[in-house]
């Protein structure tokens, strides 16, 4: 980690127990409390939630990585610390860490393994199903590396058919949506393999319809679900998917390198784990979990980053981020030569926003606006060229002027 002077002053304003910074002088304002559930345009509540962030420049690649705020740093900080003297090992409540994330997301009790990222639990649950030489794996064309490689080796190691189809990118009715998705369907097809959000333009999947008919069919559904925790409030019980996979170090602002698969209760036990260790065998998701040793210290941030998020709470997050990327979205639309190619109605929007420019290819649009201290995340893709811009509770309508400010600005060519 290597952090700036001003950076550093912060944290060890933050952090009581955070030594070796003692020349580091704290600011003098003390800070104000949290405000809990505050309106989407309340500015000022905005950006006291802002000052708990390390973060320089302007930070709207959410999607890819989020920032951890100072008492999720503070938390994994603590342990490492902890950790490294060596005399005792600083305690992990497990069981409350598994009760928090159940509470969180709306789980069943039991039903949460934690891993390192959504690619590993992806991986850990098409390997740990037995699938066969000519089943089918329904996906679309706008899955991550981190959702669909492990459907493409099974597809090259077993023989098991990967299908992908050209989603709707800019429904107007979830009817269509899922009408598509039942379109690829055959007497062959075990799976439908579903980005919650695409990390392409966050398009937002109707995953509700869909667990609904392909249970019907008996298909199973494996949710790449990399995004909604710390996005949207969630239910999982209510979705009924029999596997969500996760990565908390994107929306809910944990450490990197948490991952989460939450599996329903009747699919834990015939799962196979993808890596083997003690536990291998036992009934309950810690079967997925033993993988050698470990860096311990991103669940201490797991755990902070969950009551983070509760101290400011999950709805007002959701309409926060999710009026940014409104406003963005909006703004970006007026812009001459701008193509957003995310949908245009909200309800299928997310909190990312994708577009093209014309004349100016993305990986100039990302440099040009790195050199500006913005950072964003070019999709290249799938021969896709677009550059997303992800809202969160660190972003303010001040950045999204100014990088929509630096578009109109940018020279094509
Ligand atoms: C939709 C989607 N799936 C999977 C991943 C992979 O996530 P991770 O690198 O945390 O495994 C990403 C990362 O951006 C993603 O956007």
């Amino acid at each position: 980690m290597s952090l700036s002077r001003r950076e550093l002053v912060m944290l060890a304003a933050a952090l009581p127990g955070f030594g070796g910074l003692a020349h580091a002088k704290a600011p003098t304002a003390a800070k104000t409390p949290l405000p809990f559930n505050p309106a989407p345009d309340d500015e000022a509540a905005w950006e006291r939630i802002g000052q708990e962030f390390v973060i320089t420049g302007s930070h709207l690649n959410t999607g890819t990585y989020g920032s951890c705020p100072l008492p999720v740093l503070e938390a994994t900080i603590q342990y490492l610390r902890g950790f490294e003297r060596m005399l005792t090992q600083p305690h992990i409540d497990g069981p409350g860490l598994h009760t928090q994330l159940e509470r969180f997301l709306g789980a069943w009790p039991g039903s949460v393994a934690i891993l390192r990222n959504t690619t590993e639990a992806m991986s850990t649950v098409a390997a740990g199903l037995d699938l066969a030489a000519g089943d089918e794996v329904v996906s679309t064309t706008h899955e991550h590396i981190g959702g669909k490689c492990c459907w493409e080796m099974l597809a090259a190691r077993r023989g098991v058919v990967y299908r992908t189809f050209a989603p709707i990118l800019d429904p107007t009715r979830e009817a269509d949506m899922a009408a598509a998705w039942m379109a690829q369907v055959t007497p062959r097809t075990r799976v439908f393999s579903i980005s919650h959000v695409h990390f392409t333009t966050g398009l937002i999947q109707p995953v509700q319809a869909l667990v609904r008919m392909a249970r019907e069919h008996g298909i199973i559904t494996v949710i790449d679900g990399a995004h909604p925790p710390g996005l949207f409030e969630m239910n999982l019980q209510e979705l009924d998917a029999d596997f969500y996979a996760s990565s908390p170090h994107k929306w809910l602002l944990a450490p990197k390198g948490t991952g989460l698969l939450v599996v329903r209760p009747d699919r834990i036990g015939t799962t196979w784990p993808l890596v083997a260790s003690g536990n291998w065998n036992s009934p309950g998701t810690s079967r997925f979990e033993h993988v050698g040793t470990m860096g311990e210290s991103v669940l201490a941030g797991l755990g902070a980053a969950i009551a983070f998020h509760q101290a400011i709470g999950s709805k007002a997050i959701e309409e926060r981020t999710r009026s940014l990327a409104t406003r963005l979205d909006a703004m970006l639309r007026e812009v001459p030569g701008v193509e957003v190619v995310s949908p245009s109605r909200p309800e299928f929007r997310s909190a990312m926003v994708a577009f093209r420019y014309a004349g100016r290819s993305a990986e100039a649009m990302q440099g040009y606006l790195n050199s500006r201290m913005i950072r964003t995340r070019r999709i290249s893709e799938g021969g896709l060229e677009y550059i997303r811009l992800s809202t969160h509770i660190y972003n303010f309508p001040r950045d999204l002027d100014r990088v929509v400010e630096l578009l109109r600005e940018m020279p094509a060519g």
